[in-house]
């Protein structure tokens, strides 16, 4: 069982700060990953999506300079990168660094003045396993510039440019979700967000049920481009469907008979790609109906529906997640079990009766390795709150 890390992220980057800088950062920008419930694969259709935030967190200490320079100490990487913020221009390097510099290209981008300065990072949310660890750094570095040039945003402007930089500036064509997510989860809570409008509620998980999410470790090595490839994939779906429904401004006003009947153009793949979309838009808001009334049996079911349209439908699953959702559900206590996040590999998250978390994890230690010789990280998940500052 994975136990957290002896040292935290906060004193991780704390100490990394002091020895690298000889000097103590001002405060620590802490944003976190998240684990997605229900709604997979819909934020960049206008759909509905449900994730929690993690007490799983990037951590950022960071102090101002006088000058136009941003140096960065990466715990993970042991390794300094810097640049200059008038040197950004809208195009990473596709290292690590790209994370910390990219919000500070969108934030320019929306016209501000930014402030140079000297940070160490640290995270322990787990890298390529689908639980947005990228999104924290993002939104831990932007609230970072953010507050030392004192700008007045929204947390709904700062997830917009967190996303920007990921879109523009990384180079992935993600939604909105974990941005979001990441700025304004609420510890014990999941958000349900309209990715259209951006209107957002949040919805307090039963004490009854807890989540447990666990890392297959199957690479996902392929994940940046099959996603981009599903996305393409969506908009020639929506093209195809315009031709007969002008009106359709995003998969989000299809309607079932539109993609499924006698008058559909779909056929083939973009029918199932189509079929997902529109089916899990509806799980979504339906499960976040039953969680407000605390109908827990009925949400697992959907997760479980969920996952099955993944796999079959939109095909972003993989064996080692098909193996560790099946074994999730072969426990009496697991109401629900999906891959969660992009998919491709990493992790999946199950819906648990509380009190029953620890057997779960056991029964996926004991049973996960046999079946696909990987060995599991599993993390009975504690929700957390939404990116914060930490002042020293
Ligand atoms: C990744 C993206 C999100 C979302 C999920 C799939 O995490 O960053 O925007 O599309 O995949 O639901």
């Amino acid at each position: 069982m994975t136990t957290s890390p002896a040292i935290s992220p906060f004193d991780q980057a704390l100490a990394a700060f002091q020895a690298e800088f000889g000097r103590s950062p001002v405060a620590l920008s802490r944003a976190p990953g998240r684990v997605n419930v229900i709604g997979e694969h819909v934020d960049y259709n206008d759909g509905f999506v449900l994730p929690a935030a993690l007490t799983l967190e990037a951590c950022l200490a960071f102090a101002p300079r006088q000058d136009d320079r941003v140096r960065v100490h990466a715990v993970s990487y042991r390794e300094t990168a810097e640049f200059r913020l008038a040197d950004l221009v809208g195009k990473g390097c596709r290292r690590w660094i790209d994370y910390v510099a990219g919000p500070a290209w969108a934030l320019q981008e929306r016209g501000h003045a930014l402030q140079g300065l000297d940070a160490a990072l640290a995270s322990n949310v787990p890298v390529a396993s689908g639980l947005s660890s990228s999104a924290a750094v993002e939104v831990a570095a932007l609230q970072a510039f953010h507050r030392l040039a004192n700008l007045e945003m929204t947390g709904v402007e700062m997830a917009r440019a967190a996303q920007r930089a990921e879109n523009e500036y990384v180079g992935v064509s993600c939604g909105i979700m974990d941005q979001f997510i990441s700025v304004l989860g609420r510890s014990r809570h999941v958000l349900l967000i309209d990715c259209r409008s951006l209107a957002y509620t949040l919805v307090s998980v039963p004490a009854s049920v807890s989540l447990v999410i666990a890392d297959t470790t199957a690479s996902r090595a392929l994940a940046g481009s099959a996603y981009n490839a599903r996305v393409a994939e969506c908009s020639a779906g929506l093209a195809q469907l315009r031709q007969t429904w002008p009106e359709m401004v995003s998969w989000r006003d299809a309607q079932w008979d539109q993609v499924t009947g006698p008058r559909s153009p779909l056929t083939g793949k973009p029918q199932m790609r189509a079929r997902h979309v529109v089916s899990e838009i509806a799980r979504t808001q339906e499960a976040a109906a039953l969680l407000k009334r605390g109908d827990v049996a009925d949400v697992g079911r959907l997760m479980h529906e969920s996952h099955v349209s993944l796999r079959d439908d939109y095909e972003v699953s993989s064996p080692a997640l098909d193996s560790m959702v099946d074994i999730m559900m072969s426990h009496a206590a697991c109401l629900g079990a999906r891959l969660t996040g992009a998919g491709f590999g990493g992790c999946a998250v199950a819906l648990v009766k509380a009190g029953a978390e620890a057997e779960v994890m056991e029964t996926i230690q004991e049973r996960f390795p046999r079946q696909t010789a990987l060995q599991p990280q599993v993390y009975a998940s504690q929700i957390g709150d939404g990116a914060r500052i930490t002042g020293l």
